[in-house]
């Protein structure tokens, strides 16, 4: 919409922080867009956990049949992801040979399998020379592009690349860049999975190259095994990168292990709530032909699967940790500020305890109504906080709903890969910033070819004024001009004083729904944003 006049402003405001000047000032440029190819955390089976090296042919096209018998594929579980030990060399002309005793039909007849069941296939490879079982295994090093052509036309959707045997001298990133190269100009939308183990950071780089990546290593080393304190790990570890959580933009945590040896019933039903909260990519880890009703009922919980697939798509955060292993997680559904949230309240600890969330703890106020998502029961509005006793190990997966406190506001980071960046707008650390990262803007001297930061999804409840605390971060002298555009409103240039870390604070006129708030930077200097925070 518009911005409001300071002068009117100035009248219902508390004291300002920062004195901001506008004028009006006009705005070129359109954001970037490109085809999102994973909205969502994609979701199938895979075959490592439980197999290792040991399937044929025709597990995987049990497997296959078992997503549709289960009803697992209506569920969304639509990838079927074939790991490993796959082909025996490259012919004369560098092409992959496909292990044809494992496979006897070839490539093509198996995904065609796959894809008549209404399934997406997917399959492995590696930065190396090798893959991680290592000879006669081939991995894409310096054969990307003939490989991407390979797996384009036998059917594939879906690359997962590997990091084992790196070659000396170059980067994982390079080689991973050279392999999202290779699959655009393969002209098949296929997804690629960075499989780095958390190695090189892809959530900061990889966006409109890879849709998910690893975030740690493998939750297990050992064949149809899991420890619960590497389901922990996993989760604890992908949760640091939340932020970089959005569509087409996946921390994976690893493939599920529900189903095989290691875990207790609890300790499995908190791995599904673990990474349904973390809108983890749900890869079922085990063999689907033969998985009882409890295993069956971990993976097909359609309430616990939508958190999962939640299209905001926001990751968790630990709003309370109360020692002894008790904590509440959470996330906003929908948008930030919609006063709906999954909660999962675990207990991480040896003995039975009590967990508590506090309505404070997520800027809800009043009555709020719990939901039981895994038993899919309505709890009551309640008060405060809800609580309960959880056995070792055991977590509740709730949803609530109430009043956003729009007084407190909603957090938008400037680095939530969600928003859009033109120009030489860049993702930087800042360890003094919120979540550790934020977004300069580099002005190149013309409004033609400035910098912009365009945050997106912000999501409000009633057409009114707002208040944007824009905090920031410049070193320099003076005043620096920022435009700033509401939606589609006129661009008004804004005046940040030098400081080292700010926040200025901008009136802002937002419609019901959703809305957007550009900033850009013509000028040659530059001015770092850390986050927006929206008052009413
Ligand atoms: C690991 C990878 C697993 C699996 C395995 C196969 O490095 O993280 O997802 O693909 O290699 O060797």
């Amino acid at each position: 919409m518009r911005i409001m006049t300071k002068a009117l402003f100035a009248l219902r405001m508390a004291p300002v922080s920062l004195l901001v000047f506008l004028a009006a000032f006009p705005l070129a440029g359109a954001p970037a867009s490109q085809p999102i190819l994973a909205p969502t955390p994609p979701m199938g089976w895979a075959s490592w956990n439980h197999y290792f090296c040991d399937y044929t042919d025709q597990t995987i096209r049990d497997q296959a049949d078992a997503l549709v018998s289960t009803g697992m594929r209506d569920l969304g579980y639509k990838y079927v992801i074939i790991q490993e030990c796959l082909t025996t060399g490259r012919n004369a002309g560098g092409s992959l040979i496909l292990d044809a005793k494992r496979f006897p039909h070839g490539m093509k007849d198996l995904v065609d399998y796959i894809h008549a069941r209404g399934l997406k296939a997917g399959i492995y490879t590696d930065i190396g020379p090798n893959t991680c079982a290592g000879k006669p295994y081939q991995g894409s090093y310096r054969h990307e592009d003939q490989d991407a052509r390979t797996f384009a036309e036998w059917g594939f959707d879906f690359v997962e690349m590997d990091y084992c045997n790196r070659p000396k001298g170059e980067t994982g990133r390079a080689i991973y860049e050279r392999m999202a190269e290779a699959i655009r100009k393969t002209g098949r939308p296929m997804l690629l999975y960075i499989c780095s183990w958390g190695n090189e950071s892809p959530w900061t780089w990889a966006q409109g190259k890879a849709q998910l990546w690893r975030t740690e290593g493998d939750i297990s080393g050992e064949k149809n095994h899991v420890d619960w304190e590497d389901v922990v790990t996993n989760f604890e570890s992908n949760a640091r990168h939340a932020v970089f959580n959005a569509p087409d933009s996946w921390n994976d945590p690893d493939m599920m292990e529900v189903g095989n040896p290691g875990l207790t019933p609890a300790e499995a039903q908190t791995h599904v709530s673990m990474w349904a909260i973390s809108a983890a990519p749900l890869w079922a880890g085990t063999d689907l032909t033969r998985m009882d009703a409890a295993i069956r009922a971990l993976y097909t919980n359609a309430e616990v699967i939508a958190v999962d697939q939640d299209p905001l798509g926001a990751g968790p955060v630990r709003v309370r940790d109360y020692g002894a292993g008790i904590e509440v997680w959470a996330k906003p559904l929908a948008a930030s500020g919609s006063g709906a949230q999954a909660v999962m309240l675990v207990n991480l600890g040896a003995a039975t305890a009590e967990a508590r969330v506090e309505w404070t703890d997520l800027s809800l106020g009043g009555f709020v109504a719990v939901r039981d998502l895994w038993t899919h029961k309505d709890l009551g509005a309640f008060r405060d906080g809800y609580a309960l006793r959880l056995p070792s190990h055991a977590s509740a997966l709730l949803k609530v709903t109430g009043a956003f406190d729009w007084s407190r506001g909603a957090t938008y980071e400037a680095e939530w890969p969600g928003n859009t960046r033109t120009g030489a707008a860049a993702l930087r650390p800042c360890p003094e910033c919120s979540q550790g990262y934020a977004v300069s803007l580099r002005g190149a001297g013309n409004a033609e070819v400035a910098s912009s930061l365009t945050f997106r999804h912000i999501v409000v409840p009633e057409t009114g004024k707002y208040m944007a605390h824009l905090v920031y971060v410049y070193s320099g002298e003076g005043r620096h001009a920022v435009q700033v555009r509401v939606n589609r409103g006129a661009a008004l240039a804004i005046k940040l004083p030098g400081a080292i870390y700010a926040t200025a604070q901008i009136p802002v006129e937002l419609e019901k729904g959703e809305n957007s708030i550009s900033l850009s930077v013509a000028g040659a200097e530059t001015v770092t944003i850390d986050r927006l925070r929206l008052t009413r």
